[in-house]
């Protein structure tokens, strides 16, 4: 009897799922001839078994669409919310789905959440293999992630698109980049899109220093300055704090009140929303020049794949299919130098892949006097 292999997409979207998807479904189904099926909406449809055939025809024309064909939800299957308060382990439901298909591996398309998943599904024993996808690039393991490259280039684009509208106006231009708590897509466009000031939450910031850059570049007869700044960029007061009161949390023995230092946490995660706002505001007010905001959002996750995350999900698709037929599951299919490599999800699952200060491209940005905000 064939093997069947099914395939799910889960967490946020990015470009590059459709493509690899379908190089997983077609390695799987022509060079193996294994029966392939999908589920719908991530671990969601998994729990639920709501699947669809992955065959020829719908795995045709997909690779240059965004998006995932699949649908995708972000929940964790040892803590699924029911609606009501409760929270029920779904691990037990999924090992029913797999048997029921006799599935030999379920391929988990995600990011960090998705490998903590898939690790914890691998150890009650559910055969999963992940690739790694995120326009966050934050994945431990692997060198990069698909969706990173074209989000990149949208970010540039807008970037330079900030330009010419700053130097008419004489004006701040700030362009808040995605990234959750990582600095990987504003570290590369703003480099690529050549800003003056980058923020990243690797390197806390004075808001000072920003300031102090942007009047030097003035004096310097620039009227105006392009400031990319990470959603999860951080003043160095606010780090500190947060810091703080996170290790004040975990040194908090049990049955402590610990309400109080949660909810200063939480006030302080919750501030951060509006963040590039007061940043823009505090600008103003040190530089004497306007500031206007523009925060590119979720358009850095939409559109077709490029070409760079094409072929990095097409390498990795069809090595997940490689990985099942040698009977290898638990792992992550990551990029290392150019080759598809497998390694262990307990290497990977809860570990991120943060930008290190001393990263060629930083060390780059302070050859060319960008302001990274220390
Ligand atoms: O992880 C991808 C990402 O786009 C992050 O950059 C961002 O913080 C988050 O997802 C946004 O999530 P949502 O789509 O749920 O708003």
């Amino acid at each position: 009897m064939a093997t069947t292999i099914g395939i799910l997409t889960a967490g946020g979207d990015s470009p590059g799922l459709n493509a690899a998807i379908r190089a997983v479904g077609k390695a799987a189904q022509r060079h193996y001839g294994m029966h392939v099926i999908g589920f719908k909406d991530g671990f969601t449809g998994l729990i639920q078994n709501r699947h669809i055939r992955l065959d020829g025809d719908s795995l045709s024309g997909i690779l240059s669409r965004g998006g995932t064909i699949l649908g995708t939800s972000r929940v964790k299957v040892h803590k699924v919310d029911l609606g009501d308060g409760k929270r029920i382990d779904m691990r037990p439901m999924i090992q029913r789905v797999v048997e029921e298909h006799g599935l030999a591996a379920i391929v988990c398309l995600g990011g960090g959440g998705t490998m903590k998943n898939a690790y914890r599904l691998h150890k009650v024993g559910v055969p999963v293999v992940t690739l790694p996808k995120t326009i966050d690039n934050d994945v431990w393991g692997t060198d990069t992630t698909f969706g990173y490259d074209t989000a990149m280039g949208i970010a540039t684009d807008a970037i330079d698109r900030l330009h010419s509208t700053a130097h008419s106006h004489h004006r701040i231009m700030i362009a808040e980049v995605m990234g959750h708590n990582t600095g990987w897509l504003t570290l590369g466009a703003g480099l690529a899109g050549g800003a003056d000031a980058i923020l990243l939450p690797e390197i806390p910031f004075e808001v000072k220093a920003v300031a102090d850059s942007i009047l030097q570049r003035k004096a310097g007869g620039s009227s105006f300055s392009i400031v990319a700044v990470a959603e999860g960029a951080m003043s160095a007061p606010n780090r500190a704090r947060h810091d703080e009161l996170r290790h004040a949390l975990d040194a908090l023995g049990k049955g402590k009140d610990a309400s109080e230092l949660k909810a200063e946490l939480e006030a302080l995660e919750a501030s951060r929303k509006h963040s590039t706002e007061r940043l823009a505001e505090e600008l103003e007010e040190l530089t004497g020049l306007e500031a206007r905001v523009t925060i590119l959002g979720h358009v850095q996750r939409g559109g077709s794949p490029s070409t760079a995350d094409r072929l990095l999900a097409t390498q990795l698709g069809t090595a997940a299919a490689d990985a099942i037929a040698e009977g290898s599951t638990g792992v992550m299919i990551a990029m290392r130098d150019g080759k598809a490599v497998q390694v262990p999800l307990e290497e990977i699952a809860g570990n991120r892949k943060s930008v290190p200060t001393d990263h060629p491209w930083i060390e780059s940005a302070r050859r060319l006097d960008i302001c990274l905000g220390d």
